[in-house]
């Protein structure tokens, strides 16, 4: 059983470790081919080397470039990959450009797809991510999903069940084996108190109103409790493009996996437009507003720690106060977010029957 791993941008890494350590536990062959979507060494190779990722075996180099651009680059360099290496089954992660274009390469060869984080939807067709997850999912032929709800929305679009396989979150399988090292790391100069900032999503960076309304929150903000905020590539090319004045801010480069760990056990609250880091605070019990008006992690708030407040100041303002106030909800770990998802997809991967043709895929579910 060959697998190929496909990886791009920076969230894809830390859910595809550990599905390649078990699967290296258990002596299967395997290729990562990196996309190049994210190529900064602080959005890419510090990650590999924390998460104890081999060196791609293949690099794209596709960069950035429109959604179009970015996505057609990929199909056309990781087909001849495909064709070239003849993997039994390809594994995506996430919901990224890089994940539906391996996607559709896989599929029009007729070559297994296993999208690992199925089944997750905001219902929101405004966000690129979720055409993305729409899309990869209706091709894959095994849907690993990490909780009920990934279960659900997926037999309402049809995919038939012996496909899905619910085998929790691969995230927090990276967060549980690193979190010891990010404990005992000393973070110098950080404030006792503080709210952690990460900000990245079109809908909040691209309009300058909006991201100027956003930043104006967090220096009111600031004045009561610090930020510390590690500017994604995408949001200091609009800090600067509109001129905005952050410098109060607590502003860092990206940060590495463990360092942004360690900020995130150690922070009063985060605030955040990440999918991810709901659900890494969540599992850390640390109260996480996110300004966005849906999620496609809707475990995170109705178990977990997880707000919404869109891009109310109000909101966010009164929610800030909640948690300054000692009347935060408390949460709950949600099933199976237990540190061996990955290993749960390994033994799932290496008990099909080498290339069998695609339909003839029957599977049942754990
Ligand atoms: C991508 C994902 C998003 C994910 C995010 C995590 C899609 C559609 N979006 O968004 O789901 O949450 O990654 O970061 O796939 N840039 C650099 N260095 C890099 C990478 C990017 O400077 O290493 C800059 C480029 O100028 C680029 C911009 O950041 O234009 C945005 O990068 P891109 O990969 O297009 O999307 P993200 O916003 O990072």
């Amino acid at each position: 059983m060959h697998i190929l791993h496909v990886v791009g941008a920076r969230p894809n890494f830390m859910k595809a470790a550990p599905v390649v350590r078990a699967l290296h536990h258990r002596a299967a062959r395997q290729t990562l081919v990196h996309t190049g979507q994210h190529y900064d060494t602080n959005m890419s190779d510090v990650f590999f080397s924390q998460l104890g990722l081999q060196v791609p075996d293949v690099n794209l180099g596709v960069g950035s470039g429109s959604h179009a651009k970015q996505t057609a680059e990929i199909m056309a360099r990781f087909e001849p990959i495909v064709l070239e290496r003849q993997p039994d089954v390809v594994l995506v992660y996430g919901d990224v450009n890089s994940t539906v274009a391996a996607a559709l390469v896989c599929s029009k060869l007729h070559v297994r797809v296993g999208h690992v984080e199925a089944g997750l939807r905001s219902f929101d067709r405004t966000m690129p991510e979720e055409i993305n997850r729409l899309v990869t999912d209706q091709i894959a032929d095994l849907l690993f999903t990490p909780s009920e709800d990934g279960d659900i929305n997926l037999r309402h679009e049809g995919v038939a069940p012996e496909k899905i396989h619910r085998v929790g979150n691969v995230m927090i399988d990276s967060l549980l084996r690193l979190l010891p090292a990010a404990a005992q790391l000393r973070m110098n100069g950080l404030p006792e108190r503080y709210a952690l900032v990460t900000l990245h999503r079109p809908a909040n960076v691209d309009d300058s109103r909006v991201l100027k309304g956003i930043l104006q929150s967090l220096l009111d903000i600031n004045q009561h409790l610090d930020i510390v905020f590690p500017v994604h590539p995408r949001t200091r090319q609009q800090i600067t493009k509109f001129g905005i004045d952050v410098n109060r801010l607590h502003l860092l480069e990206p940060v590495p996996y463990i360092e942004f760990l360690a900020l995130q056990r150690r922070a009063t609250m985060v605030i955040t437009d990440s999918g991810g880091i709901q659900e890494e605070t969540t599992y850390l019990n640390v109260p996480c507003i996110t300004l966005r008006n849906n999620t496609e992690r809707p475990i995170t708030v109705t178990m977990g720690t997880n707000v919404l407040v869109g891009q109310d100041n109000r909101s966010l303002q009164a929610e800030v106060s909640k948690v300054l106030d000692g009347k935060r909800r408390p949460g709950m770990v949600p099933p199976l977010w237990d540190g061996h998802a990955g290993e749960r997809i390994a033994d799932i991967l290496l008990n099909l029957s080498i290339n069998p043709q695609p339909q003839e895929i029957a599977l049942s579910t754990p």
